[in-house]
C-alpha cells in the first residue's frame, strides 16, 4: 500500500477532504492535533477501530479515546456531567480527556471493554472539520507503534507505518508535543494521566482533584488499574535510558558521574540536558531539550530527542529530572516510563 501524506499548510482542502473520505470508509489514517498524531478511525465502526488496535500492535485491554468536535457530540457518546461541562467549557478544544460512563452504542472495541469513554475535543482546525462534516468521531490513540515514543511530526509518523496506512495528514510539529491530560470523572476527579493541563488547572475549576498514585510510581500486580494504560511500558527508545532525579544543584554531578560509567562499560550516552545544566556537558554528548523554568519546552522536545538518539545509534540515555510543577508532573511521569522507573537520586554524598 502507498501512504499518502498530505501537507496542510499548502492543501488544507484537499487534505479535509481525503480525511473525509479515508473516515467514511472506514480506513485508518493519520491525524496531526495539537498534541501528539494519532491513529484515526471511525469510533463507531467495530471493524476499523479492530484495524487501529491490529496496525498499531496495541494490547486488546488499552481503550482508545474518543475525539468529537462539539459537545453534542460528547452528549451522544457520554453521560456527560456537570463537572464535565465546566470542565469543558474551560479547556476544549484541547488537552483535555475526560473518562464518563460511555452510552450503549459506543461499540466495547474502542472501551476495551469498559463501561466508560475517553473524550478529547482536539484544537485542530482540519481534524474538527473533518469530524463535523461527516459527524462521525474519531477514536484514536498516538500514532506510533506499540511502545515506542509518540510522534510529534508526520515523518515520524511515516517512519512506524509507511506502507501500512493509506493517508498521513501533516500539520508540522506538533506544539505541545505531549500527549493529553486523561482525568476520570466518575467518582471524584482523577488524573490518571497529567500533561500541559495540571492539577491545579482542574482544581480551579471543579475545586477536587485527586493524582492517581501511579502518575509517579510503578504499578504492581495486585494494584487497582483506573486506566489500563498505566501498566505498560511506554515511549521506549531502543536505547536503554536512566533518569537522574533530585536537587538541580546536584544533578549535573551525578549526571557525569553516571556518563562516565557508562563509557567505561563501552556505551555511546546522550545526555539530555536543559539550558540551565548544558554548560556542565562540555565533553559529553548532550542535547538540550529546553529550560528548566518552562517545562512544557521539556515537554516539547522529549519524544523528538529519543527518536533522534535511536537514529543516531546511542546505548544509553540519561535524563535530567525536573521539579514537578506545572508541566513538570508531565515530564516526569512520561521520563519515569520510558526509563522504566530506574531512577538515580542525586543529592548531597552520605
Ligand atoms: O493527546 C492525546 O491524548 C493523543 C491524541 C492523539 O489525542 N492520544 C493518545 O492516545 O495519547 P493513547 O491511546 O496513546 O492514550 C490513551 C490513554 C491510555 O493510557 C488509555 O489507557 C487511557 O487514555 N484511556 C482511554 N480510555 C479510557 C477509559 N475509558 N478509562 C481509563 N483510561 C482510558
Ligand atoms: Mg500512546
Amino acid at each position: 500500500m502507498e501512504t499518502r501524506v498530505i501537507d496542510l499548510a499548502c492543501e488544507y482542502e484537499r487534505g479535509v477532504r481525503e480525511g473525509m473520505r479515508s473516515l467514511s470508509r472506514g480506513d485508518v489514517f493519520a491525524i496531526p492535533t495539537e498534541t501528539v498524531y494519532g491513529l484515526a478511525a471511525n469510533a463507531l465502526k467495530p471493524e476499523a477501530v479492530r484495524d487501529i488496535f491490529h496496525i498499531k500492535g496495541r494490547p486488546g485491554d488499552n481503550p482508545l479515546i474518543v475525539h468529537i468536535a462539539t459537545l453534542e457530540m460528547a452528549f451522544e457518546l457520554a453521560r456527560v456531567t456537570r463537572e464535565a461541562e465546566r470542565l469543558a467549557e474551560v479547556f476544549w478544544p484541547g488537552p483535555l480527556t475526560m473518562v464518563l460512563p460511555k452510552r450503549k452504542h459506543v461499540p466495547y472495541e474502542v472501551t476495551a471493554g469498559l463501561q466508560t469513554v475517553g473524550l478529547r475535543m482536539p484544537a485542530q482546525p482540519a481534524v474538527l472539520e473533518i469530524i463535523n462534516q461527516t459527524n462521525l468521531p474519531i477514536a484514536a490513540p498516538s500514532a506510533n507503534k506499540s511502545g515506542r515514543p509518540s510522534p510529534t511530526t508526520a515523518q515520524r509518523v511515516y517512519e512506524d507505518f509507511q506502507g501500512e496506512i493509506p493517508l498521513i495528514l501533516d500539520d508540522g510539529p506538533c506544539d505541545i508535543g505531549l500527549e493529553s491530560t486523561v482525568v476520570l470523572l466518575l467518582d471524584r476527579p482523577t488524573i490518571v494521566r497529567p500533561g500541559l493541563i495540571t492539577p491545579q488547572d482542574i482544581m480551579d475549576v471543579l475545586g477536587d482533584v485527586v493524582l492517581d498514585d501511579h502518575v509517579l510510581s510503578i504499578m504492581s500486580e495486585d494494584d487497582k488499574v483506573l486506566s489500563p494504560g498505566m501498566k505498560y511500558r511506554h515511549y521506549a527508545p531502543r536505547a536503554h535510558a536512566v533518569l537522574v532525579d533530585g536537587d538541580e544543584a546536584f544533578l549535573p554531578v551525578f549526571v557525569l558521574k553516571e556518563y562516565e560509567r557508562q563509557i567505561k562499560a563501552g556505551k555511546q550516552c546522550l545526555i539530555f540536558a536543559t539550558e540551565e545544566t548544558s554548560r556542565f556537558y562540555a565533553a559529553q554528548n548532550y542535547v538540550i531539550l529546553g529550560n528548566r523554568k518552562h517545562p512544557e519546552t521539556l515537554c516539547r522536545s522529549f519524544y523528538d530527542a529519543l527518536r533522534m538518539a535511536d537514529d543516531e545509534g546511542y546505548d544509553e540515555i540519561i535524563i535530567e529530572g525536573v521539579a514537578l510543577d506545572g508541566a513538570g508532573l508531565a515530564f516526569m511521569n512520561r521520563a519515569l516510563r520510558t526509563t522504566a522507573f530506574q531512577v538515580i537520586q542525586a543529592g548531597p554524598e552520605a
